[in-house]
């Protein structure tokens, strides 16, 4: 396996606190890699500094070989690296399906003749098809979770970014989430996952990267992150 994304030594403050604080990992083509860490550890800030959307002090990004660091987010999502947002941000006054397009013809510089068929494929998918015509605003915060995830895929991304899109599912909805990842890494798309909900990440992760304070406390096999002491320690609270 090739690697498609990685990280040299990056760097992010905010005013005295180091948000990320030298870090080094990569993604190997087709991997689904689990990001795990405690709240504010800095994770949400690696997805910013993956896309674009903040620019890292220090170090190096590179993406399918190529230095990224300065290139911009919005050329950066062309070439192929999608993301979800956390607090979910639709285009609150276009209908879901407007959502979509945008993703396809801005984000992944498709013609409207090409974009229509794969927005339909991803909100069959996604189970937004129903609501493709009602304002992305009047959604709820699940179906609001499920549109981050269905215009990103509308994208078409290589390198698929998601932000806490399991958090408030039921059981039964968490199950078609993962199913739904499945799928998406059974088409080829490498993935990087952050999340709370462990059993639900677990089921998917072909690695996990453990953050704290802006470092990587633990990087490897699942079950041997999940069994680390440090990680017990740190991240679940866990004395050993
Ligand atoms: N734009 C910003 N300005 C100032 N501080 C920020 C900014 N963005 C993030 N931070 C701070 O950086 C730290 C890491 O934030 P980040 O959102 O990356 O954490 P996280 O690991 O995603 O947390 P959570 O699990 O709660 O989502 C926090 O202390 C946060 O307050
Ligand atoms: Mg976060």
């Amino acid at each position: 396996m090739g690697t498609v994304l990685s990280l040299k030594k990056v760097s992010k403050s905010y005013g005295a606190l180091k948000v990320t604080d030298d870090i080094d990992f990569i993604l190997k083509d087709g991997e689904t890699l689990g990001i795990l860490g405690p709240n504010g550890a800095g994770k949400t800030t690696l997805f910013n500094l993956i896309s674009g959307d903040v620019r890292a002090d220090n170090g190096s990004i590179f993406y399918c070989g190529e230095d990224i660091t300065r290139v911009s987010p919005q050329n950066r999502c062309r070439q192929g690296i999608g993301r979800t947002y956390q607090i979910p941000h639709p285009f609150s006054g276009m209908t879901v399906f407007e959502n979509l397009l945008v993703g396809a013809t801005y984000g992944g510089n498709m013609s409207e003749d090409q974009a229509d068929p794969i927005c339909i494929d991803v909100l069959k998918k996604t189970g937004l098809i129903k609501k493709a015509n009602l304002l992305s605003g009047s959604l709820t915060l699940l179906d609001r979770k499920r549109l981050e995830l269905a215009r990103a895929l509308a994208t078409q991304p290589k390198v698929l970014l998601l932000d806490e899109i399991a958090g408030g599912l039921t059981e039964h909805e968490a199950k078609e989430l993962v199913d739904l990842i499945g799928d998406i890494k059974a088409e080829g798309v490498s993935m990087i996952w952050i999340e709370h909900v462990v059993h639900a990440l677990l089921s998917v992760a072909d690695r996990l990267l453990v953050i704290n304070f802006g470092s990587k406390l633990a990087d490897g096999d699942p079950d041997k992150v999940m069994n680390d002491p440090e990680v017990k320690r740190v991240y679940m609270g866990i004395e050993v």
